[in-house]
């Protein structure tokens, strides 16, 4: 159950980090982060801040560790756990997408990807029944060795495929950074709650200077 006082933030660790510090002082958290080396929990001023992967972040938040956090839409449909979802920050924008090397045809028989649950759901769309082959990053990797004969991945700016000689064959989905909050939290630190998505909610739809 989330504890009362100040806010406890969970934010993954890398690029997502500093785009979600900025959107919530923006919003108006005072957040000052140390230079705290390897420390994966920080006493940032109006939040306590946890630093984990992106595909934990649902975890802490619909178990109540963390009242709230910043991870990706992807990661919460793989996640399929019960939090609230109340603002679409607009950044880390890509497409969940099927990948084929250039030119490929014939049948998809084995597919993989990080993304097991989303990549079933879309089969049984499609009606077909493809083997998933759950992998943990550079997912391409499997296509160009034989591993697999299509991945379903996220693709941001196409660098990656391009780089391999892939292609997207179908877009599955699209993602981008997202505010969750722990449904208990939402009623128990409305005070702090409230007015943050309210603040984000704004901060997202101005225009930025930059
Ligand atoms: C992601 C994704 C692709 C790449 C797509 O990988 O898995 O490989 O980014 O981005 P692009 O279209 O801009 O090239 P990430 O760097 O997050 O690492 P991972 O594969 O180890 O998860």
């Amino acid at each position: 159950m989330p504890k009362p006082g100040k806010l406890i933030l969970a934010l993954p660790k890398g690029r997502v980090m500093d785009k979600s510090l900025e959107l919530l002082r923006q919003a108006g958290l005072r957040l000052e982060l140390s230079n705290t080396g390897r420390a994966l929990k920080h006493d940032a001023g109006d939040a306590l801040i946890i630093e984990m992967r992106n595909a934990d972040v649902p975890t802490y938040v619909e178990l109540g560790v963390a009242d709230a956090g910043i991870v990706g839409k992807d990661v919460l449909l793989e996640a399929g756990r019960n939090i609230y979802e109340p603002v679409d920050l607009n950044f880390a924008n890509c497409r969940i997408s099927l990948i084929r090397p250039v030119g490929a045809s014939g049948p998809v028989q084995r597919i993989a990807s990080k993304y097991p649950g989303i990549t079933q759901a879309y089969l049984r769309r499609i009606g077909s029944s493809a083997e998933v082959i759950k992998l943990s990053g550079n997912v391409e990797l499997a296509c160009l060795t034989g591993l697999a004969d299509a991945v379903v991945d996220i693709v941001e700016t196409g660098g990656t495929l391009q780089a391999n000689r892939l292609e997207e064959v179908s877009t599955i989905g699209y993602s981008s950074a997202r505010f969750v909050v722990n449904r208990a939290a939402l009623k128990l630190k409305a005070s702090q709650l409230r007015p943050l998505i309210t603040a984000l909610r704004r901060v997202v739809q101005e225009p930025t200077a930059s």
